[in-house]
């Protein structure tokens, strides 16, 4: 299976300081594994998940989404994917934009340009424009 490191960067180019400070944390532990798509992809403590998808030449939009999206300002929700694993916690931005509609505050959902990847985690897209269909045969 191939492997794709990816680097430690939020979509502006910046790291984050709690992504700094829980990166170096973690060094000690070893690379994040990101499964997504049947792929693993390696990439540094802190690394923003949509960040490191896109790395590895993988996406988190689905569709059109992939090219009508706001680039990781938290606006759009197109990038919204189910995370199971060690990432940041929400930031008010995301909590903001997964309480409006065609999202739903409660599905458990995460933006992944605003999550930061701690540990390994496996990483579920689901159909929607927005990836908001959370359970087979939800309407969008
Ligand atoms: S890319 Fe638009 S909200 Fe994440």
């Amino acid at each position: 299976m191939k492997r794709v490191v990816a680097r430690p960067a939020r979509a502006d180019g910046r790291l984050t300081v709690a992504g700094s400070l829980l990166g170096v944390a973690l060094v000690a532990r070893g690379m994040p594994t990101i499964h997504y798509r049947g792929r693993d992809i390696d990439c540094e403590p802190g690394t923003v998940l949509r960040d490191a998808l896109k790395d590895a030449g993988e996406t988190p939009h689905n569709g059109l989404a992939d090219s009508l999206n706001c680039r990781g300002k938290a606006t759009c929700g197109t990038c919204a994917v189910a995370v199971e694993g060690d990432v940041s916690e929400p930031t008010s931005q995301e909590e903001r934009r997964l309480s409006f509609p065609p999202h739903d505050a409660d599905s458990g959902l995460r933006l992944a340009c605003q999550t930061e990847v701690l540990g390994d985690v496996t990483v579920t897209k689901y159909d929607g424009f927005w990836g908001q269909k959370v359970e087979r045969g939800e309407d969008a």
